[in-house]
């Protein structure tokens, strides 16, 4: 039988996920602002950070939003990051100078502040919420009158290569390998689906930007062994359950997929990236 989605199991596996993973996802990926973390850069330019603004950034993960807008802010600036994992934020505690900055340890569909922000951002932070519309009513409530909400997330799967290259056949293999229901990195990946999704929580002026950037893995073997420890990290042990040969057919399948990207043996991947803003009426 198929295992049936939780969404208090699936928050509880992200935050130990996120703990395993966040020093290598910081370092070696969005710290560099390499493939999709260029629109870290996209997003501090729509935010328009003026040296007074008071900004939440939603999931921040190990802070990379954040530290990219902190050299915009001023004295009287506010930056406060909330995220489920303590490792990915003690990673942005250290690497923010800016004086007037907290990371807080919470969960997104439980946002408690009792004062408002001029402007939230959030980066690839949307698709991992069960319940999407419960966070972003609530970053709404503690929005300013016209305060700017700024999300960005991943394409849809044909369009970012690197998820679906080895992650389709990880599902054709072992269709149980996670519940029906669970939220996947491609949920918002079409423009009209992100706008009506906060076009839906009250959010008007809404508009969705779309990005087309590059991403290097380098060889498929690199990719491969990145993508198994860092990207299927919360499910390589179910994989591995199956044993050897469900794992060399996937990854078989994976490089049969991989070699439409690749170039003199190493790959270059398109990565779609929709980046939405919106405004608290
Ligand atoms: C792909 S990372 C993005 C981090 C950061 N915004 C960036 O651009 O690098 C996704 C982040 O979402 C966080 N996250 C997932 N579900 C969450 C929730 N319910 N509340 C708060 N953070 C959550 C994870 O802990 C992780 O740090």
């Amino acid at each position: 039988m198929k295992p049936v989605f939780d969404p208090t199991q699936y928050k509880i596996t992200t935050k130990a996920n996120w703990n395993t993973v966040a020093s290598e996802y910081h370092y070696n990926w969005a710290d560099k602002k390499i493939g999709p973390f260029r629109s870290t850069i996209e997003i501090a330019k729509l935010a328009n950070i003026k040296p007074d603004d008071k900004i939440l950034d939603v999931a921040c993960g190990t802070g990379v939003v954040s530290k990219e807008i902190s050299q915009f802010l001023g004295p009287n600036g506010l930056l406060v990051g909330i995220d489920l994992s303590r490792t990915a934020l003690n990673i942005a505690r250290g690497s923010i100078a800016f004086e007037n900055s907290t990371f807080l340890e919470m969960d997104a569909e439980n946002i408690g502040f009792n004062f408002k922000f001029d402007k939230v951002t959030c980066q690839y932070g949307l698709m991992f919420f069960p319940d999407s519309q419960k966070v972003l009513e609530s970053i709404r409530k503690i929005l300013n009158h016209r305060g700017m909400l700024v999300v960005a997330v991943h394409g849809l799967a044909e369009d970012v290569p690197y998820f679906s290259t080895i992650m389709k056949p990880i599902l054709e293999h072992i269709p149980d390998i996670r519940p029906d229901g669970t939220p996947t990195v491609h949920r918002f990946g079409n423009l009209k689906d992100l706008e009506s999704e906060i076009a839906k929580a009250g959010f008007v002026n809404v508009s969705v930007v779309r990005h087309d950037f590059v991403y290097k893995p380098g060889t498929f073997e690199e990719y491969w062994e990145d993508y198994m420890h860092s990207t299927a990290n919360s499910i390589r042990s179910k994989i591995e359950s199956h044993g050897k040969e469900t794992m060399d057919k996937i990854k078989q399948d994976a490089q049969k997929n991989a070699s439409r990207y690749e170039k003199d043996g190493n790959i270059v991947f398109p990565w779609t990236v929709l980046v939405a803003s919106g405004f608290n009426h």
